[in-house]
């Protein structure tokens, strides 16, 4: 109920406006948002690149329409790319993670389109930085146009990975797909709310959904990304990693900013190679409270921290 609340919340303008006012959410959301400009995600992404983490960095905005705003999205995510190469993050540590909607993917028929020609733009920015792209996956309404314009950005930037979530029925499928393409691919939980038209409803058919994936991704060509924080998932990860005598490098833990920050620093220092996602910029809202949605005891947390005089 409190999470079928808080995903609502996430998509309520209001609530966002009344939430900034408060001086005491801002403590709180530093916890899961590395800051509002782009020098304050630098400076997040170096003090992680120096305790031997890889970051991935995601400037926060989604269901962006306006023409105007998605070209200033896609002007900021170049410009960002070139800012790690001045700070000397310019390499396969660092990577960018886009939404396709804040580059006006569901801007009508043509948005899909208009969003490939932006990420295109984005990607070339990023390989000349040495930097990594990886396309976030939005709700299910965004699965097929979001796979798609992820094949055609692989033909000239191979290296493009791409989200999939265990919680749709259809993705042990792609995954099949993506892992004969060779494809760095993303598999997380999901942090949607879906119909069960499409999407299993019970966390035990989403986590045996996410083991039968991570079983065909380790199987085949593709290069897994492991995004979750479930210690069994993990403990899964490393053994099929082992029994596939795939390296370092050749597969990734990676974690949400703030979330087992210790088992971060736990599973590099064994020797994995673990990315850290990193969101930043003044629309935190929407990320921010599906963090909360994920673990009532965030929400408690942050009731508290209100409360607190
Ligand atoms: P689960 O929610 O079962 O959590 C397992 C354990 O992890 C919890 O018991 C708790 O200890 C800890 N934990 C998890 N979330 C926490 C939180 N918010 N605060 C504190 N502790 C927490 N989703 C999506 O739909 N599209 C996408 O593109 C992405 N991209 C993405 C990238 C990366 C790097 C990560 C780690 C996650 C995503 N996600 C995502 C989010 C993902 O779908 C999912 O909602 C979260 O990762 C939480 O699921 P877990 O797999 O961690 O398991």
């Amino acid at each position: 109920m409190l999470r079928r609340v808080l995903l609502f919340a996430a998509r309520q303008d209001r609530v966002h406006t009344a939430l900034r006012a408060l001086p005491a959410s801002r403590a709180v959301v530093d916890r899961f948002v590395a800051g509002e400009t782009p020098a304050e995600a630098v400076a997040g992404g170096s003090a992680l690149v120096a305790e031997r983490l890889c970051v991935t960095y995601n400037s926060l905005g989604e269901y962006e329409t306006d023409p105007a705003r998605t070209l200033r999205t896609r002007d900021a995510f170049v410009a960002f790319a070139g800012r790690l190469a001045d700070a000397g993050l310019g390499s396969e540590v660092s990577e960018l993670s886009v939404k396709l909607s804040a580059l006006g993917q569901l801007n009508g028929p043509g948005g899909p389109a208009r969003a490939l020609d932006h990420a295109r733009v984005v990607c070339a920015a990023a390989k000349k930085a040495g930097v990594l792209v990886t396309l976030d996956m939005e709700d299910h309404t965004t699965t097929d146009s979001t796979l798609e314009i992820a094949r055609e950005l692989r033909r000239d930037f191979p290296l493009t990975g791409v989200a999939v979530q265990a919680a749709l029925r259809r993705t042990p499928a792609d995954c099949a797909d993506l892992q004969r393409a060779g494809a760095r691919v993303r598999l997380v939980k999901g942090a949607y709310r879906e119909p069960a038209s499409v999407a299993f409803q019970r966390r035990a058919d989403v986590d045996r959904a996410f083991v039968r994936c991570l079983r065909t991704l380790f199987a085949g060509d593709a290069r897994p990304l492991v995004a979750t924080h479930d210690p069994r998932l993990i403990g899964i990860t490393t053994e099929l990693a082992r029994r596939h005598g795939r390296r370092p490098g050749q597969f990734e833990h990676q974690m949400l900013y703030g979330v087992r920050g210790g088992e971060q620093r736990r599973l590099a220092a064994a020797g994995h190679r673990v990315r850290v996602y990193l969101p930043f910029g003044p629309e935190w809202y929407g990320y921010f409270t599906r963090r909360l949605a994920e673990r009532p005891a965030n929400t408690l947390f942050f009731l508290r921290a209100l409360a607190r005089p």
